[in-house]
């Protein structure tokens, strides 16, 4: 049996589903002739105990600690801030990185970050989980396949049912960089094109603290790809129906969408309509299960040198740099071209 050790910082919301997709990829790895060990670190040091006795897994007391253990790969599962000094500790230490998405707060504090892993031959793979959605993979072969003839629209929605805490979108960036990161992301990966030009608008009808910290509840921004092909990218905080994640691609020959099926947060204003019959997701957790697990799976792969990295860091932030452009566009009330953002 060949042991892999995975470590892990972060052991919120998102680290501690990442944990329990690690420890699960034992049932298929074992068969297989591997078996991954984990160790898992955060601040909150009774609650990462806890977690960590629950999947049979190594509790160590700080970063330093983690990354001195002879790990082969390293998670990165904290709050944005703290990535670009996490992703350079990950590397000094020369082993594979996986980092949650996005490289920093911004464009301008990513740069660096390139710079470092370019500099001294990281590899960083950055946590866009949808390019594993099987949703996706298939809109993106129907597209690459030509089947929907010439695309003249895609319209991305990504809505949570409620926001996260105060303190999490203080820090966050905002809606733009914080959430349609993510359909900005998928729309560059599918279509294989750059968006050059973003105009933003954004609400607040919901807790007037994530207006406080300088926050939208709800956004939308018109986007423009090189070839002039139009998009929209919707998002919103606060989605009684359920999370809801769809994109349409509408072309001269065909229409397709992601994330339209019975569980579609969406009712049928159409009488006699029973679709969608079933019960919506509720998180994103629930929505990309079966992507965040593939994800970890590819990380797996990448630490064993079996793969390719399937997310850069020039990726996630050139997507960044939309979400970027947006965030402008939105304070500024104006078009703004994408590479002429503010921050590059
Ligand atoms: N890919 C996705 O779908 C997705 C979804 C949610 C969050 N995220 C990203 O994941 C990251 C974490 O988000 P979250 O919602 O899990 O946040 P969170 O606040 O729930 O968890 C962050 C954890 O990191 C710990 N932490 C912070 N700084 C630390 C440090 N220096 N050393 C050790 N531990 C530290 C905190 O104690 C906390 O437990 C964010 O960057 C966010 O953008 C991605």
């Amino acid at each position: 049996m060949k042991d892999i050790t995975l470590g892990l910082v972060g052991v919120g919301r998102i680290g501690v589903m990442h944990a329990n997709n690690i420890a699960a990829l034992n049932g298929v790895l074992h068969p297989q002739g591997i078996n991954v060990r984990l160790r898992l670190t955060d601040v909150a040091a009774e609650h990462t105990r806890a977690v960590a006795a629950g999947l049979g897994a190594e509790f160590l007391p700080s970063v330093e600690a983690l990354l001195g253990s002879a790990i082969d790969g390293l998670v990165i599962a904290t709050g944005t801030g703290t990535h670009p000094e996490l992703i350079r500790a990950g590397v000094d230490v020369g082993i594979p990185v996986f980092c949650e998405k996005p490289v920093a707060l911004n464009v301008a504090e990513s740069l660096p970050v390139l710079d470092y892993i370019r500099a001294n031959k990281g590899t960083v793979q950055i946590g866009h989980q949808r390019r594993f959605d099987a949703g996706y993979l298939e809109a993106k072969r129907a597209y690459e396949g030509g089947e929907l003839g010439w695309i003249h629209s895609l319209r991305a929605v990504t809505c949570d049912m409620m926001p996260p805490p105060v303190e999490f979108l203080a820090t966050s960036g905002g809606l733009f960089r914080d959430c349609s990161v993510h359909d900005f992301d998928i729309l560059r990966w599918l279509t294989g094109r750059e968006i050059v030009e973003v105009y933003a608008k954004g609400s607040n009808k919901g807790d007037p603290a994530i207006g406080g910290v300088g926050d939208v509840d709800t956004a939308l921004a018109v986007v423009t790809f090189d070839d002039g092909t139009l998009g929209s990218v919707g998002a919103s905080r606060y989605n009684g129906a359920g999370h809801d994640v769809r994109l349409e691609i509408q072309g001269s020959a065909g229409s397709l969408m992601v994330g339209l099926d019975e569980k579609a947060a969406l009712a049928s204003a159409e009488p006699g309509v029973g679709f969608p019959s079933g019960a919506s997701h509720r998180t994103f957790a629930e929505r990309f299960d079966q992507a965040y697990r593939s994800e970890m799976a590819a990380f797996v792969e990448l630490v064993l040198g079996q793969r390719d990295n399937p997310c850069t860091p020039e990726d996630a932030v050139a997507a960044s740099r939309v979400a970027d452009a947006a965030q402008e566009s939105l304070e500024t009330g104006l078009a703004v071209r994408v590479a002429a953002a503010v921050n590059i």
